[in-house]
């Protein structure tokens, strides 16, 4: 049976449990002095389990000021040769990467590229075939506790409990962490601040917009400061502008935490990672800066020239007998103004831009614009990825 996951990234059969305690007040979470209850292996987490919840071998009394001296190396994410099948299917295959504080790791790849079931593994929802996955200096698997007290987790569809307002969600998730009194009361009032969650507090989970409950979610990954952080999709389904606003938390909490973020959104790769993992079929296949990447891109170094009222095939008949130019192609003609490219041979990539401007002035051409193209992550992502997604959906395999 496939298990829930819950959105405060303390899962299932994992040591730190959320079961429904008989008769207690719907908030109360009670401390057991230490080990699992017999027959308490791997209860499925229910609706409403947060209806009086006890924790088992509590993840509480930790503080932050312990937390944050709980690693030792600043590599706080280390991934080798990790697996994961799902019967026939390979989800993840001998995948391996480390993340730095202060970096901020973005996970691309097509859909079912294995992207959530590598996070599902960090955060210590899935088990791994095989590799291992250390988190801060612990082992997810032999001490899921240490290394979950380092994590937040914002789960892909960012499931939470529907019944409860936000502000009582928020606090829940604080106790489940094992806050208490004023830490828990400053916890949830900056999370609710910096998540804009001010509006909606006293409103239910379930009557929230998208947007909104997907940042409550968010929220509740923020409660305990985590080192690391893990966020599937975390701004899938928000308007533009909150898009913006959680791009911009990300790059505020980078400094201090190392974060992996999986995103469709080449542009947010962009504007937030210091590097980009692409993943097809289970397998990284690109691993760089986004400047790397995108250097990858047929496009980059190509310079693309608009000129004023002049003739199409006469410049790019020019352009493609300069000794730098590979190939030339006329990418548009409006209002008497022409746009071409010129792509550069290997070796001139350097001076392509020098030689354009000179054939430019030597030839009296009304130059609009020039510029030395960087490179486009999607055509790079198009290129790595698209042979593949064509095949399987030539196959008729789906994701
Ligand atoms: N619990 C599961 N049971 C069976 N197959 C799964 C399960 N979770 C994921 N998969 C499969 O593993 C592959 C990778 O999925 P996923 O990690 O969710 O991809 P992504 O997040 O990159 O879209 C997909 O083919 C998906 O169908
Ligand atoms: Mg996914």
């Amino acid at each position: 049976m496939r298990r829930q996951e819950t959105s405060t990234g303390l899962h299932g059969h994992e040591p730190l449990e959320l079961r429904p305690a008989t008769g207690a007040h719907p908030t109360r979470i009670e401390r057991s002095a230490g080990r699992r209850e017999a027959g308490a292996s791997a209860p499925a987490p229910q609706r409403n389990a947060h209806f009086g919840c006890r924790l088992v071998e509590g993840a509480g009394g930790h503080s932050k000021a312990r937390l944050r001296y709980h690693y030792e190396s600043e590599d706080m994410i280390k991934v080798e040769n990790l697996r994961k099948t799902f019967g026939p299917k390979v989800a993840v295959n001998n995948i391996s990467f480390n993340v730095e504080r202060g970096e901020v790791l973005g996970f691309l790849g097509p859909n079912g590229a294995g992207k959530s079931t590598t996070m599902r593994m960090i955060t210590g929802f899935y088990p791994p075939d095989a590799g291992t996955i250390r988190v801060g200096n612990h082992d997810v698997v032999e001490e899921p506790i240490q290394a979950k007290r380092l994590i937040g987790y914002l789960p892909e569809n960012a499931p939470s409990y529907s019944d409860m307002t936000v502000r009582g969600f928020l606090g829940f998730a604080a106790e489940v962490r094992g806050l208490r009194g004023h830490a828990k009361r400053n916890a949830v009032n900056g999370v609710i601040e910096m998540c804009f969650l001010d509006a909606v507090v006293n409103q239910s989970v379930d009557t929230l917009s998208k947007g909104y409950k997907h940042r409550t979610c968010l929220a509740q990954s923020l409660l305990h400061d985590p080192e690391v952080l893990i966020l599937d999709e975390p701004t899938d389904g928000l308007d533009p502008n909150q898009k913006f606003e959680v791009r911009s938390l990300i790059k505020r909490m980078s400094e201090k935490k190392a974060i992996v973020f999986s995103t469709h959104i080449l542009e947010e790769v962009e504007s937030v990672c210091t590097r980009a993992i692409i993943i097809d079929r289970g397998v990284i296949v690109a691993n760089g800066t986004p400047e790397d990447l995108k250097a990858r891109s047929n496009l980059a170094g190509a310079v693309t020239l608009s000129v004023q009222g002049a003739n199409s095939q006469a410049i790019t008949d020019k352009l493609a007998s300069l000794p730098q130019v590979e190939q030339t192609q006329a990418i548009s003609v409006k209002d008497g103004v022409i746009v071409v490219r010129a792509f550069p041979r290997a070796s001139e990539a350097s001076a392509l831009a020098l030689g354009v401007a000179e054939l430019a002035r030597a030839q009296g051409w009304r130059v609009n614009e020039m510029r030395v193209e960087e490179g486009r992550l999607d055509e790079v992502f198009r290129r790595i990825t698209m042979p593949d997604t064509v095949k399987r959906a030539a196959a008729g395999v789906n994701a």
